[in-house]
């Protein structure tokens, strides 16, 4: 890859590049030099929300972010929900929504979903289904599966302490 070195700060960790073309978008550095998967590349054209990650909280789409804006940024990927250090399969209350409410069919839209949820939980306590509707609507289930996804966050929402 050609181009400038950047820094980016990923689920917490500092992770060079050596090279970033200007034109090189978040979610490509994420999956290909990083090999965080998680995000993945639907539209590639911030229509599906399936790359969807936050950035200083707030759900953005990745292959919409140029990598090199996004230098001295707090990004959190689907792989940080569940916080370091915690025990192999532990799940993230959010995750473990879904899991259990059976919100999961082919799973593309799943860490995208995930995401825009958590980001959806941490604003707002407890959460109806209609906020949950728009709080989603930026992420698309080709597997239409939206029922049991929003049941499944406004169970969460509920859960919360
Ligand atoms: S891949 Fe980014 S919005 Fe579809
Ligand atoms: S579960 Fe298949 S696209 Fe959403």
């Amino acid at each position: 890859m050609t181009g400038e070195p950047v820094t980016l700060r990923v689920n917490g960790a500092e992770r060079p590049v050596a090279a970033v073309a200007p034109w090189t978008t978040l979610l490509t550095v994420l999956r290909d030099e990083f090999g965080l998967t998680g995000a993945k590349r639907g539209c590639n054209q911030g229509v599906c929300g399936a790359c969807t990650v936050t950035i200083d909280g707030e759900p953005v789409r990745s292959c919409l972010s140029l990598a090199l804006n996004c230098a001295d940024r707090d990004i959190v990927t689907v792989e940080g929900l569940v916080p370091a250090g915690a025990p192999a399969g532990a799940l993230a209350p959010v995750q473990q929504a879904l899991a259990e409410g059976n919100a999961v069919q082919c799973g593309f839209c799943t860490p995208g979903i995930l995401i825009s949820a958590h980001a959806l939980l941490r604003r707002n306590a407890p959460l109806t289904v209609d906020e949950v509707r728009a709080g989603l609507s930026g992420n698309l289930c080709r597997c239409s599966g939206y029922k049991k996804i929003v049941e499944a966050v406004v169970s969460a929402s509920e859960a919360r302490p």
